[in-house]
């Protein structure tokens, strides 16, 4: 008889697969835990590794298709790591009728990534929120900790220069 688990599963199995019982144990393994699940995976990463998502299925009562379902419905998940320095565009009202659109593009174009996405070199992620209560400086972003407001789509270099460096 043939051994037919693939080696990224195999692998899968030694890197994870101790965490996703541990996580199910703790939980609980019934469908409507799903969201908790991945709030603990999304805590103890900072994302959803794939792999983790994968052994967790094997314990839990729910399907990788109905798993990675709910992950990929509520914005709250993300499936890569975060950048060193998170940056969070504010897309409230106030910031969006001062132009947070045109300031996420930018921000997009400027780091080559997307929203939800990390630079190839781990600096940077970019993710929306809603009003982050500084509505006044709109459009704003968060970058750490700091709020930078009055934000010009032409000027963010700028902007992320005095923040960051
Ligand atoms: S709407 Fe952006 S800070 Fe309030």
């Amino acid at each position: 008889m043939t051994d037919k688990t693939c080696k990224c599963e195999e692998n899968a199995r030694k890197k994870f697969g101790a965490e996703a019982r541990e996580i199910v144990e703790a939980v609980g393994a019934g469908k409507e835990m799903a969201i908790p699940i991945l709030q603990e995976i999304q805590k103890r990463h900072g994302y959803l590794p794939l792999d983790l998502l994968k052994e967790v299925c094997r314990h839990a009562e729910f399907s990788k298709a109905e798993l990675y379902g709910v992950a990929t419905f509520y914005s709250q998940f993300r499936f890569k790591p975060r950048g060193k320095h998170p940056i969070k565009v504010c897309i409230g009202t106030a910031c969006h009728v001062g132009g947070a659109a045109a300031v996420l593009d930018a921000l997009c174009d400027e780091l080559k990534t997307e929203v939800g996405g990390t630079t190839e070199d781990g600096k940077y992620s970019i993710e929306t929120v809603a009003c982050i209560g500084c509505c006044s400086l709109a459009p704003v972003m968060m970058v750490g900790d700091q709020a930078i407001g009055n934000l010009d789509p032409l000027q963010l270099k700028k902007a992320l220069k005095k923040v960051i460096e």
